[in-house]
């Protein structure tokens, strides 16, 4: 496939198998090793680039996740890109230097990327913002003092000049290049035919339907930070793919009086900025979703149809009363997002179909997500429950609950439901409710927690909504001594 983009402000046309990394291609065909390689797997940011979309959206990514394919039509910065033509330093680059942001230095392109594409979008949540970018030894206070520092500088033109040059690009390419080097010489994803066999990339998801039917054994490939792994780390040849992000009607977040309605190819951190003001906590879930990166490349769909047992977002969903809207060829069907999940590793999909939307009712707030992980950042959960109960003269009169990480699908805990609906909502209540979770859930030990534990967290999590919804502060971020 011949993938066209803009690198640095210059037109570049690659011929490269749909899964070669733009990491790879950076470092060993362009030899721009100012992108590092730190863990090839999304965890640590020194990878990190700027991509500009043709509607002008610049957001921070991993390359070592990124399949050259996605590129197509967007416009690349590497940290080569961010100083001036003229080798003048970006405000947050001189702003490093006078707060001693750096030492070894292996860190650092990633972080003045992190922070320059933050810069640009105005961003002043800078723990937020680099909250994917890993430092093992600087520290983060000069870093941030950094980023604070270079907030009121104004951003450089060469900055904005990616937007400007897309859509159109007209992309007479003045480059042609993979350095001289074949691409089947540089890594796994050449391995086997998959890896030379020309992506398909639907603009539609009418073209992506037709596709798939004929082609059901192929992987679809939305923001590829699962998908990417199965590469950089399983070494896995995938076969024929198909790439979502140019299907623009799977995009993108429609709400009337009565419905919200979230495309499948929906960024988790457009999901997050659109409901901070609807479910404020579950907006705060998604905050601690892995990394601005890896938020700014995941999709809504990629995180319920890969049936993680501990992915954030459906228990808030199926705590919503989220329906999934799936689409085989020309047939389409709704079913209750819980009942996607049959078992672990197991989702009601059949070959051919995909997950075209998920929807909800518009409703009054009383959600409340609690995520426990080991690190607050950028991890994975241990638990995380979504508690949604409507209370009526302080009678329980609905409730729905879900849990990720209590079994091997994201569960409702009905047994812990009816125990609550219909009695007064009372600390007693709820201590008889907390019996029920073991009827619901029998939870695994594994490293991130015990059976015990997670049992016991859940049931704390009941009582921590009991009081959250008396007006107590619950949050360990706010509770003061
Ligand atoms: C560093 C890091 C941190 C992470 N942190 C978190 C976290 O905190 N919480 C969390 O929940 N997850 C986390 N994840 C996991 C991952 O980000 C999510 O599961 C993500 O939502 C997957 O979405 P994607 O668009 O990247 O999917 P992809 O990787 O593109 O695809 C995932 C799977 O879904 C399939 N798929 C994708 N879209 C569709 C569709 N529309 N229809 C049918 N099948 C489809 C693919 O074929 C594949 O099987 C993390 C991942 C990384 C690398
Ligand atoms: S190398 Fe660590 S996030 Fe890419
Ligand atoms: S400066 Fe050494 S890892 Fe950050």
């Amino acid at each position: 496939m011949t993938i066209r983009f803009l690198l640095n402000g210059e037109p570049v046309e690659v011929d490269a198998p749909p899964t070669a990394t733009l990491l790879d291609w950076l470092r060993e065909q362009r030899r721009l090793t100012g992108t590092k390689e730190g863990c090839n797997e999304g965890d640590c940011g020194a990878c990190t680039v700027m991509v500009t979309d043709p509607d002008g959206t610049a957001r921070a990514l991993n390359a070592c996740i990124l399949f050259l394919p996605q590129l197509d039509g967007r416009a690349l910065r590497t940290v080569e890109g961010i100083a001036g033509p003229d080798g003048t330093l970006h405000p947050v680059q001189q702003a490093m230097v006078e707060h001693h942001g750096s030492q070894c230095g292996f860190c650092t392109p990633g972080f003045v990327v992190s922070m320059a594409v933050a810069h640009l979008n105005g961003r002043r949540d800078h723990d937020d913002q680099l909250a994917g970018n890993l430092c093992r030894c600087t520290g983060y206070a000069p870093i941030i003092r950094a980023a604070e520092a270079a907030t009121t500088a104004p951003v450089p033109d060469w900055m904005r000049s990616d937007a400007k040059g897309l859509p159109s690009a007209s992309f007479s390419v003045s480059q042609i290049s993979s350095g001289g080097r074949h691409w089947s010489a540089i890594g796994p994803s050449d391995n086997g035919d998959g890896g030379r066999q020309p992506p398909t990339c639907p603009t539609s998801s009418d073209e992506l339907a037709a596709w798939y039917l004929d082609n059901p054994e192929a992987t679809l490939i939305a923001g590829a930070t699962d998908v990417g792994l199965w590469v950089t780390k399983g070494l896995r040849d995938l076969g024929p793919v198909a790439f979502l992000n140019k299907c623009a009607d799977l995009r993108g977040i429609v709400a009337d009086d009565e419905t919200i309605h979230i495309g499948a190819m929906t960024s988790i951190a457009d999901l997050g900025t659109f409901f901070a003001d609807r479910h404020p906590s579950f907006a705060e879930l998604i905050r601690r979703y892995g990394s601005a990166q890896v938020r700014n490349a995941a999709t809504i769909g990629g995180n319920i149809a890969n049936g993680s047992p501990i992915g954030d977002s459906p228990p808030a969903l199926i705590a919503l009363g989220a329906k999934l809207h799936l689409r085989r060829g020309d047939e389409r069907r709704d079913i209750a997002l819980e009942d996607f999940f049959l078992a672990y590793g197991r989702q009601d999909r059949q070959k051919g179909e995909f997950v075209a939307a998920v929807s909800l009712p518009v409703q009054p707030d009383h959600l409340r997500c609690y995520k426990l992980s080991k690190r607050f950042d950028q991890d994975i959960s241990a638990v995380c429950g979504a508690f949604n109960l409507t209370i009526d003269d302080g009678m329980v009169t609905s409730a729905r609950i879900a849990f990720g990480g209590m079994a091997g699908t994201a569960k409702r805990a009905l047994a812990v439901e009816t125990a609550l609906i219909g009695q007064p909502w009372t600390e007693v209540t709820v201590i008889a409710a907390q019996s029920t979770f073991a009827t619901d859930f029998t939870p695994l030990s594994d490293m991130r927690a015990s059976a015990s534990y997670r049992l016991r967290c859940a049931q704390a999590m009941l009582m921590r909504y009991f009081h959250e919804s008396r007006g107590e502060l619950v949050n360990v971020l706010e509770v003061r001594s």
